[in-house]
């Protein structure tokens, strides 16, 4: 992926493994975050049971369903296009059926069947245990709907069946849902309340991975740090558990921990933090275990505290500075990304400035960045007028991009004349003769093959790099290999 973009919202269309026993056709596609792909491994395995067989190719499909994203207006526009293509396959294959899975799904419920004709079922993401019912339905002529969410469910219980997987990297979703409530975002909406998962379920499915010979594992939720097992329910109804939940439950920290030990030759990542938060605790983990990767993803949002407020980002500019310092003070070759948005509502020159300037300040590693997006609902779409002219935002989001450029160029440097411990993923898409794989930071890095194989941990030394991708030569496989 391109380190640093401006829209992420990207389809991809995934085969699974192929069972010679199942009679129908299921063509998945995803779009938006690593959540979605990471619940479209486990439609894939409900759905297996069922009698569904994959096929990458849309024009055999019997079933065709999309993971949709809601996050900007972009994302859901790409998805109706979508919806379109479909249509006019379905003219010739009638007895085709559309699903309509996700983010999008969930906001629009049972209204998405008057808007879009080709669907014959919507499905949100609390409700995908219910999927061979509402197939039932489909098959005996009628349009299915379940956009209930759940308190609950976290899908602890069924294992994914790995989709379009290199075999070395696979990521485990630790939380659902999200509770803080920025103003800009829909998550909270679409995938309602947060809740943790198992510590158990999770221990065990990384094991199941290193048995299948995964190397490493990203830990997934909204909000990570924010994880928090007491023996199930609701993050917000932890005050009212009782002393015996409360002594031995277990945040992200532990579980970090938990997973590191585990299996200490596996490598670690999670995705996303949030600065308010991130505990100290979390950090000190990352240093003390040699396989928690040096990488975490920050996002901040806005440089001014004005903005911040308005945002609903419980952390003033001031406060995430002393983090970003005290993550470099701790781990002093941690990489950091961010996401920023240009744009929201009231935002001046002044604001916009102190987002360049936060910037300066913490010279992230990468970043993703976007122009303000109004989504139906939400605080800021109810409160605030969308008073960002779309050419003030697109001018800011090109000199954000441009200033992450240069600091992505500068961060990549800094891994010259290195010799780094990378993983290989598989072969670099720009030379055959080249494997790609990443450093403990996550930056790229691409090399002569020579005799080493894909999940092969390997030392490479740095010699050159483009602003994202570090060239390099490999010296030895690395001590944990
Ligand atoms: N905590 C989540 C954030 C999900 S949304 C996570 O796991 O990544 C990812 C990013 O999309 C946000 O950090 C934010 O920068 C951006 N985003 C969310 N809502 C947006 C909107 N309404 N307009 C533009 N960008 C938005
Ligand atoms: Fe969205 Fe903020 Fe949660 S960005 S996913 S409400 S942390």
């Amino acid at each position: 992926m391109e380190k640093v973009i401006a829209e992420s919202a990207q389809g991809t269309a995934l085969a699974l493994e192929k069972n010679n026993s199942n009679t129908r056709k299921l063509y998945i596609e995803s779009y938006g975050c690593q959540m979605n792909f990471s619940d479209s491994e486990i439609v894939a395995s409900i759905l297996s049971k069922e009698g569904f067989n994959t096929t990458d190719i849309l024009e055999d499909a019997d079933l065709v369903l999309v993971n949709t994203c809601s996050i900007r207006e972009k994302a859901e526009t790409t998805v109706r296009k979508r919806l379109e293509k479909f249509n006019s396959i379905k003219k010739s294959r009638p007895h085709m059926k559309v699903g309509v899975l996700g983010c999008m799904a969930e906001r629009l419920k049972s209204k998405f069947l008057e808007e879009e004709k080709i669907v014959d079922m919507v499905v949100g993401p609390d409700a995908y245990k219910d999927l061979p019912n509402l197939i039932q339905e489909v098959d005996e002529g009628r349009n299915a709907v379940n956009v209930i969410l759940s308190k609950e469910e976290t899908y602890g219980d069924v294992a994914p069946v790995r989709l379009n997987s290199n075999g070395v990297t696979a990521f485990v979703s630790i939380t659902r849902g999200c509770d803080n409530m920025c103003t800009f975002c829909v998550v909270p909406f679409t995938r309602g309340r947060e809740r943790s998962r198992d510590p158990q379920s999770i221990v065990d499915e990384v094991n199941d991975l290193w048995g299948k010979g995964f190397k490493e594992v990203t830990l997934l939720g909204q909000n990570v740090d924010s994880y928090l097992w007491y023996g199930g329910g609701l993050k917000k109804d932890f005050t009212n558990a009782s002393d015996i939940q409360k002594a031995t439950s277990v945040d992200f920290s532990k579980l970090l921990g938990l997973v590191a030990t585990a299996q200490p030759k596996m490598r670690f990542r999670f995705s996303t933090s949030n600065p308010q938060d991130m505990t100290l605790d979390v950090i000190h983990t990352m240093a003390k275990f040699e396989n928690i990767c040096n990488y975490v993803h920050l996002p901040v949002q806005s440089g001014s505290n004005r903005i911040l407020k308005e945002m609903n980002r419980l952390h003033s500019r001031e406060e995430y500075f002393e983090l970003i310092d005290s993550v470099k003070k701790i781990i002093p070759d941690c990489a950091i990304s961010q996401d920023m948005i240009t744009g929201f509502p009231t935002e001046t020159e002044e604001d916009h400035k102190d987002t360049l300037s936060l910037m300066e300040y913490v010279k992230y590693d990468y970043g993703f960045m976007f122009a303000y997006s109004e989504r139906p609902g939400t605080a800021a779409a109810r409160k605030l007028e969308d008073d960002v002219p779309f050419d003030i935002k697109k001018r800011r989001l090109a000199e954000i991009i441009a200033l992450q450029r240069v600091h992505c160029q500068e961060r990549t440097e800094q891994h010259l004349g290195q010799i780094q411990e990378v993983l290989i993923e598989g072969t670099s898409k720009k030379n055959e003769g080249h494997w790609m794989g990443r450093n403990s930071q996550n930056t790229v890095a691409v090399f002569p093959k020579e005799n080493y194989k894909v999940g092969d941990f390997v030392n490479v030394k740095m010699e050159d790099c483009t602003s994202a991708t570090l060239i390099g030569k490999a010296v030895g496989y690395s001590e944990n290999n």
